[in-house]
């Protein structure tokens, strides 16, 4: 085991953050493996504040942070057991999302090729259950596992006990900022198949066969889609969608349609209905307009990006804006999807 780590001091968190905001941290380090991980969980770094840190793609940082922020990095992609049906892959949480993506595309194990292109680490994927393209990684997830941070003790939770739901988990609740998840493990299918409700993907792939088609050709259309409709942090600081999408009662969308006709909505299992915040978001206005440094990005309203220079609080102030007047127009109130830290 390692006897030190290196410790940075008031570090810039301006590359480890989508947002690009120029916040330092008063310590910062990095954990490669599975030894450095341990020898931060006993040591005395505990007893400060702390940040775990992945690809900073979901953070809006509003101050420096006065603690200690610890950055994983640690790799590894391990296929644990192969059946005819289905493989275990095993995967370090300092992986990048998308890597383990391609590497089941390129192995043809299916189940995330809708979620290409997500920005982060596989250890952060859980935390807000990621999503995209009607498939999450709920619908994947065998476990992870990781150390409690107040009892310092090795816990593996099965995916039941991660309490995975729409864009939230155990992690954003009871152990919000106590777990540091280190592996994660997933099950992918050997056997061909597709999901493809989500009405883009149905528009493209819904009159094939399985058989003509390739996980190649859903990924690569995924990335596609993706690449027309959002921006790219490394030009436009952004965090992806800044709201979730709220959850209305049949009655409540109901009630909203009789002066909202054209509301956007869906239907999900739970026999509720989720308005698409984006709309909402457009009806009010902030679709492409800019206050200082911040706007919503003008093909996607539920994007906030920054268009450089902005402060977290400038970008939590226009969200707060957004919030107040969606409030006003539709008496719903959105809920933040990014981390405010
Ligand atoms: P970070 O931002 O570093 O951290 C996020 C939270 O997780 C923080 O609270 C952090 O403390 C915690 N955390 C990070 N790693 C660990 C760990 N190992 N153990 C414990 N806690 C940890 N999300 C979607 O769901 N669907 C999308 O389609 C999507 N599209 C996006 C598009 C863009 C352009 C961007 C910028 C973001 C998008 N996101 C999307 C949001 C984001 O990519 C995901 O939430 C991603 O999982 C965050 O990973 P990260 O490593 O960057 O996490
Ligand atoms: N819409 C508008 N105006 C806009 C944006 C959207 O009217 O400016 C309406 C359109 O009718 C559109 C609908 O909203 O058809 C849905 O938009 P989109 O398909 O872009 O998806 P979304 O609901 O805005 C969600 C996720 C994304 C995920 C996509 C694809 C949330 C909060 N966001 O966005 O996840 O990639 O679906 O599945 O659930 C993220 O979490 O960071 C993220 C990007």
């Amino acid at each position: 085991m390692n006897s030190e780590l290196l410790i940075k001091e008031d570090y810039s968190l301006r590359d480890y953050n989508t947002f690009n905001l120029d916040t330092t941290a008063k310590k910062f380090i990095e954990l490669k493996d599975d030894d450095e991980i341990e020898y931060f969980i006993q040591s005395e770094f505990l007893k400060e504040g702390i940040l775990i840190l992945g690809g900073g793609s979901n953070l809006l940082l509003l101050n420096d942070f006065n603690g200690i922020v610890a950055h994983l990095s640690n790799k590894g992609i391990r296929v644990l057991n192969e059946s005819v049906e289905d493989v275990i892959v095993e995967c370090e949480a300092g992986e990048i999302w998308d890597d383990v993506v391609s590497f089941c595309v390129e192995n043809k194990f299916y189940g995330i090729e809708n979620l290409a292109l997500i920005p982060g680490t596989i250890g952060a994927a859980p935390i807000q259950n990621i999503g995209a393209y009607g498939v999450e990684i709920k619908d994947v997830l065998v476990s992870v596992e990781g150390f409690d941070l107040i009892s310092r003790e090795k816990r593996v939770l099965t995916v039941a006990e991660c309490e995975l739901d729409y864009r939230s988990s155990i992690f954003k609740t009871t152990l919000k900022g106590r777990f540091l998840i280190s592996k994660v493990k997933l099950r992918l299918s050997r056997k061909k198949k597709f999901h493809l409700n989500y009405r883009a993907l149905n528009e493209k792939f819904g009159k094939r066969s399985v058989d003509q088609i390739s996980i190649e050709d859903v990924s690569s259309y995924i990335k596609k889609i993706r690449t027309e409709k959002l921006p790219d942090y490394k030009i436009l600081g952004n965090a992806g969608s800044f709201f979730k999408n709220p959850e209305v009662s049949p009655e409540q969308l109901a009630e909203l349609k009789k002066e909202h006709h054209d509301i956007v909505s869906f239907a999900t299992t739970a026999g509720t209905y989720k308005l698409a915040a984006g709309w909402l978001i457009e009806e009010c206005g902030f679709k492409g307009k800019r206050i200082g440094n911040v706007s919503c990005y003008e093909k996607q309203a539920l994007v906030i990006v920054n268009h450089g220079g902005a402060t977290g609080k400038e970008i939590k102030e226009y969200s707060e804006r957004i919030q107040g007047a969606v409030k006003n127009k539709f008496g719903i109130n959105l809920t933040p999807e990014v981390n405010i830290i």
